[in-house]
């Protein structure tokens, strides 16, 4: 509970503040990793890869013989809260990947905030139904993991390719 400017004011005046406001209780401590937890590795095979590959699937069109496919889910409810649930998981992985144990450099930090906020637009597009809000949202989804990889997964030292950094 917030005091009220009253008792904020009565606060200030010094004694009475212990008894006219009720303490909050102390935050809890952030909660520490485990020591069980996945790989950076794994958790890119088998969490991150997955629910991108799932959300993508459902978005921007193919062209084949036929003409233009759009592979959004259109009428298709299933489809759509699929998008959703994979737009949380890469969310929360941003989140993941900032953890104690998993926590790097501050582009690194950078790269996993961006997963987090492109994951959210992913979510909200995927909830509103909106195709080309979620195709927006899968085209930033891919920057920040084409990137992260282009400064963090070791190349061959004569490679050509300059990592980007985040928000360039
Ligand atoms: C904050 C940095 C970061 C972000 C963001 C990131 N990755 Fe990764 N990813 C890595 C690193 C580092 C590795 C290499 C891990 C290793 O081999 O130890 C990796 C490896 C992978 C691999 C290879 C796993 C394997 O089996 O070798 C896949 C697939 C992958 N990432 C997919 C993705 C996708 C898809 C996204 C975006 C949705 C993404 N990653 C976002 C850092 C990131």
């Amino acid at each position: 509970m917030r005091p009220t400017p009253f008792i904020a004011a009565v606060c200030l005046a010094g004694a009475l503040c212990a008894t006219a406001v009720a303490q909050p209780p102390p935050a809890p401590a952030p909660i520490k990793a485990g020591t069980k937890m996945l790989t950076p590795k794994l958790l890119m095979k088998h969490v991150v890869n997955p629910a991108a590959e799932l959300f993508w699937k459902h978005s921007g069109q193919v062209v084949d013989e036929e003409g233009v496919k759009d592979r959004a889910p259109g009428a298709d409810d299933a489809m759509w809260l699929d998008m959703v649930n994979s737009a949380a998981i890469l969310e929360e992985s941003g989140n993941l990947l900032m953890m104690e144990g998993r926590a790097r450099d501050e582009p690194w930090m950078r790269f996993s905030r961006n997963l987090v906020d492109a994951g959210a637009l992913a979510m909200k597009a995927a909830e509103a139904k909106n195709a080309d809000a979620a195709f927006e949202a899968g085209s930033a989804i891919y920057d920040t993991c084409f990137g992260c990889h282009g400064r963090y997964i070791p190349r061959p030292a004569n490679s050509l390719y300059k990592a980007p950094l985040p928000g360039d």
